[in-house]
């Protein structure tokens, strides 16, 4: 159970940060060339809105199996287990929670230059603050 999860989350981040990257990227190039908004560029956000989605699905149940997770809270002297204990978590959720607000705001958004913005900024902002806690050590 525990490695079977543990390889699902390590192999689905190349996928969910690739998304979220190709996300920002095209919502930078539309917005700056003042493209308007397809169903293209909706697609795009929303893959990488389920990419991260089910990313953080996968955490939360990894976060209870894995020896760094729940069961390493309270260690917080030990930088590696503070970061996969604590800061990953935590951080990962902010992200995604930013991410999804930035999905919602480009949903009611009227014009394109708009929507462009949302995703841009808060997709933007999701996608630094889970490169920033990502544990590298044990990913590569
Ligand atoms: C988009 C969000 C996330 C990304 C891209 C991500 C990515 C990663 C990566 C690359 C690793 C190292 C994997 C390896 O050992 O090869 C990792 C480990 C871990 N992640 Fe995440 N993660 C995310 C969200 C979360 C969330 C929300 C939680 C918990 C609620 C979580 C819990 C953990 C735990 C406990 C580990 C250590 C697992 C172990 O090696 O036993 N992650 N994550």
């Amino acid at each position: 159970m525990y490695n079977f999860i543990q390889q699902f989350h390590s192999g689905w981040a190349y996928l969910a940060i690739l998304v979220l990257v190709i996300a920002v990227v095209n919502s930078i190039i539309g917005k700056s060339s003042q493209k308007e908004f397809t169903a293209k560029d909706r697609k795009v956000a929303l893959f990488a809105l389920i990419g991260v989605h089910i990313q953080l699905l996968v955490g939360f149940i990894l976060y209870f199996v894995s020896p760094l997770g729940l069961s390493s809270f309270g260690q917080m002297k030990d930088a590696a287990l503070r970061l996969t204990s604590l800061e990953h978590p935590l951080i990962n959720i902010i992200a995604i929670i930013l991410i999804t607000i930035g999905w919602s705001k480009h949903k009611k958004a009227t014009s394109s230059e708009a929507k462009f913005n949302s995703i841009a900024i808060l997709y933007g902002i999701g996608l630094l603050l889970i490169l920033s806690r990502i544990p590298w050590n044990l990913w590569f």
